[in-house]
Order: structure tokens, then C-alpha cells, then sequence
């Protein structure tokens, strides 16, 4: 499980607020940071600890800044939540739907979708948990084992569940433009109770089930008065689409995250805008969680690091910052070779020795290297076992044939270079960019 270069850099940047003998100790924005690629989900526990889904395959959890790494998935992470008994459960794009013991170390499957799992959510007893997935499905496991509960119904991929204050009803949110409301127990549809012109991103219920918040791939970001979904509130603003949203009831705040880096915060006393902030110069915001004490918003989005600020001083909020990679660095100023690298490479990769943590191994010093022979990386039994030294010929035909039919059972993800011309700038790339020094 451990590998060697693990890094922990918990950064405080700034103690916003001066403390005086009656007020709370002062919040410190800081930021978590070990994972190799974007934070895609974010939980808050009830005991402080922090858990992140990355799109390195991993999930973090953080206890007083220093993460415990859950290893297994075999593709990127997309959401985590905390279950009873100090387990977690994460979910991803390979489809699973894991539950994870981090006292013992143990990791077992509770199941699979036929497509990625996106978003997740925990009933109140904190017993089942219900995946929302791609394959257009909900599916309510409880953590004892057994067959799950399937809702079944929805046109298009489902992107976002909650349970009902008491667990005996489950919302969804779906890219077919609607919310639908469901019997927990017996995975009966009851009724349909928004219909929104656009897809939805996003969805959260009130913890008394007396409102519901949703938003939208238009931007849409709506509140509706719960049982008959009377419109509410509309806090739509000319940005698009949501992508998160959280909700701290104690201090009366909704937070939406939006494609274009965007943090509106909304008042839930007054129902209006409280604050709204630009939490990244470039790329989304796709995770929000507050902290339990509302005292701090935790953000995830392209950077390796999550980001937590305190929710009184958004305004002096210092912004998430990309990671120097692909959709960031100006394509221009790149030969075609890196440019490939950057775009379909560098996600996983790094060309680095010390293989700063990624999905995939470092890429050092590949030419002349056997197959599955970095130490301390888990590959999988086919590559480990496979009889290929990487050369300019075996490389080009990794991404000629593709990962599957050349290496079929690594667990390289599918993906071929169908250019010649992109194989051999690539290649020519990879031959300067990971020479050992
Ligand atoms: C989404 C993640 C991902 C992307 C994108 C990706 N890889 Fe990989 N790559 C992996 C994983 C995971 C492995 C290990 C596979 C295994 O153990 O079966 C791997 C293994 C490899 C290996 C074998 C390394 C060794 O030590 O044997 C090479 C070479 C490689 N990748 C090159 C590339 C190149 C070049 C690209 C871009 C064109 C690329 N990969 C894109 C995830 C990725």
C-alpha cells in the first residue's frame, strides 16, 4: 500500500482574524495536499477528518492534515462519504462501489454499475449508501452485503442522490432534466417533482426535508418548497453549468461551484446572495463540503490540492491554483510530441523519477525499461508479468493497437493514437522528456 514519496504539505496560508478571550479560535484557510491529480469529491466527518476522491485512483483521508491513502480503484475516484462505524465509501469511473475499513485496512466491492458512479449519499443512520451512476440507475446498498436496491427509470444519467431526513425516501437528479422521488425500502418511483429544461448537475434537501436545491447545466440554480416543489427562490446567474453544491444548516449557507470557477455562496435565512467569488482563474469547481462547524468551505478542482477557506473571509480567499499541465499551459507554445504528452499523458504520468502521485508510473527513464518494473508502484498482474521492454517500436504499437489489445487485462485505460504522425512526435517527445539525468 505504501509507496515511497509521498508528500504532505499542509500549508497555512494566512491567519485571517485576531483573537480575542470571547471569540472562537480564528480559521485558517490551508490546503490538503498529496494527490496526484484533481479533487473530484469532498466529505466533511462529523470528527474533523477530511475525505477526498481524486482522479488518481485514490482516496485521502485526513486527519489533522496528514492523509491515510485508499488504494484500490482502478480508475479515477469521483465520490467519498463517511458510513457508520468509521468506514468509508467511495465510488468511480470503474464502475465500483467500495467500502472501506481504514482501522483494519481492509477493502471490500459492495458492487457495481454498468457505467461510472458519480455521486454518492448515506442515509441518516448512516447504514446504506446510494450511488448515483452514468448507467442511468440509483442503486441503495446496505453495508451489510446483499443485493442492492435498484431505481430504475430516469432517460438519461443520473448525477446526483439524497436521502430524506428520516431514509425512507431517496431524491434524484438526472441529465434528463428532472428530480424524481423514490421509495427507499422498495426502489419504487413515486413521483416526478421538478421538470427543468436542462440536465441537472447538482441537487441538496434541506435536513428537514422542507426545501430543495438544485442546479443546472444552463446555470439554472433553483430552491423549491418541499412536499409540491413550489418555486422558492431562483439564484441563477449568468454562468454555467453547476457542477456542486453544499449546504451547512447551522450557519445558513448553500455553497454552488460552477464550471467557470465560480463560488456563490446563498443565505438560507434571507434567500438571497450572500457572497459570490471567483475561487479559481482557470477551470471548475466540481466538490464543496463544508467543514461540521460551517466554520470553513473545503473546495475541490483542476489543482492537485483541496482547497478549505474560512466561510467568513471568502472575500480575502486566496484562489485555487492549476496544476502546470494539459488544458492550462498554452497549447501554442508546445512541439506536437509534448502537447500529446500533456493532453492524454499527463494526467497519470509524470516524467520525474521520484513519480510524484499519479494514476499511472513515472514515465523516467522508460526507453530500454522491462514492463511493470518500477518498485513500489502496484501494477497489475498482467503488466508485472508481461514480457515487453519499451522501446520506439513497443510504444508505438501500445497506442497503434491500443492498451486493451496490446496488453489486454493491464489496467491502462483504452486509448489509441490513431496518427502515425501524433505516435512519432509523441515518441520523440518521450525520448528527450525521460532520459535519466
Ligand atoms: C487515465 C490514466 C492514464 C493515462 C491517461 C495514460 N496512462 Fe499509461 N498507464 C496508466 C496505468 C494505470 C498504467 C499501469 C498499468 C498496469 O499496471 O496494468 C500505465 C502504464 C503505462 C506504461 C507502462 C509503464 C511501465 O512501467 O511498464 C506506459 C509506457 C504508459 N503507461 C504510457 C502512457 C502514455 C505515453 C500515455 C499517453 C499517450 C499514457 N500512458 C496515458 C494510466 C494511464
Amino acid at each position: 500500500m505504501t509507496r515511497a514519496a509521498r508528500r504532505l504539505l499542509l500549508s497555512v496560508f494566512c491567519l485571517a482574524f485576531g483573537i480575542g478571550p470571547n471569540l472562537p479560535a480564528a480559521q485558517e484557510a490551508f490546503t490538503l495536499e498529496g494527490h496526484g491529480g484533481p479533487v473530484k469529491g469532498i466529505s466533511a466527518r462529523a470528527d474533523g477528518a477530511i475525505l477526498t476522491a481524486s482522479f488518481d485512483n485514490s482516496v485521502g483521508l485526513w486527519r489533522d492534515g496528514v492523509p491515510t491513502w485508499l488504494e484500490g480503484h482502478e480508475a479515477a475516484v469521483n465520490a467519498v462519504v463517511p458510513v457508520a462505524g468509521g468506514r468509508v465509501v467511495s465510488g468511480g469511473d470503474d464502475y465500483s462501489v467500495r467500502l472501506w475499513d481504514p482501522q483494519d485496512g481492509s477493502m471490500r466491492e459492495l458492487g457495481r454499475h454498468s457505467a461510472k458512479v458519480i455521486r454518492l449519499a448515506v442515509s441518516p443512520d448512516g447504514l446504506r449508501v446510494a450511488s448515483a451512476s452514468w448507467d442511468r440507475t440509483v442503486r441503495l446498498w446496505s453495508l451489510e452485503g446483499g443485493a442492492p436496491v435498484e431505481l430504475a427509470g430516469h432517460a438519461n444519467t443520473v448525477s446526483d442522490v439524497a436521502f430524506s431526513a428520516d431514509g425512507a425516501q431517496v431524491y434524484t437528479a438526472s441529465a434528463d432534466g428532472t428530480i424524481r422521488l423514490w421509495d427507499a425500502h422498495t426502489g419504487e418511483f413515486l413521483r416526478r417533482l421538478v421538470q427543468h429544461g436542462f440536465g441537472i448537475n447538482a441537487l441538496l434537501v434541506a435536513r428537514d426535508d422542507s426545501w430543495l436545491a438544485y442546479g443546472a447545466v444552463d446555470g439554472g440554480t433553483r430552491v423549491v418548497a418541499l412536499p409540491e416543489a413550489t418555486e422558492m427562490g431562483d439564484f441563477t446567474a449568468d454562468r454555467r453549468p453547476i457542477l456542486a453544491m453544499a449546504h451547512q444548516p447551522d450557519i445558513g449557507r448553500i455553497a454552488v461551484g460552477d464550471a467557470q470557477g465560480y463560488i456563490m455562496m446563498i443565505d438560507t435565512g434571507a434567500w438571497r446572495i450572500a457572497e459570490d467569488f471567483r475561487a479559481t482563474a482557470s477551470g471548475p469547481v466540481w466538490a464543496l463540503a463544508f467543514s461540521p462547524d460551517g466554520q470553513n468551505l473545503h473546495a475541490g478542482g483542476i489543482a492537485d490540492a483541496m482547497y478549505s477557506w474560512p466561510t467568513n473571509g471568502l472575500d480575502d480567499a486566496t484562489q485555487m491554483t492549476g496544476t502546470e499541465r494539459s488544458f492550462l499551459k498554452d497549447p501554442e507554445e508546445m512541439s506536437n510530441g509534448e502537447r500529446q504528452f500533456q493532453r492524454k499523458c499527463s494526467i497519470c504520468h509524470t516524467l520525474e523519477p521520484d513519480g510524484k502521485r499519479r494514476a499511472g508510473p513515472s514515465l523516467h527513464g522508460l526507453f530500454g525499461r522491462p514492463a511493470g518494473s518500477i518498485a513500489g508502484y502496484a501494477y497489475s498482474p498482467t503488466l508485472a508479468e508481461a514480457q515487453i521492454v519499451w522501446s520506439e517500436e513497443t510504444i508505438d504499437l501500445l497506442f497503434d493497437l491500443g492498451p486493451d489489445h496490446y496488453i489486454p487485462g493491464s489496467k491502462m485505460p483504452m486509448q489509441r493514437i490513431t496518427k502515425a504522425q501524433d505516435r512519432e512526435d509523441l515518441i520523440s517527445f518521450l525520448q528527450t522528456a525521460t532520459i535519466p539525468d
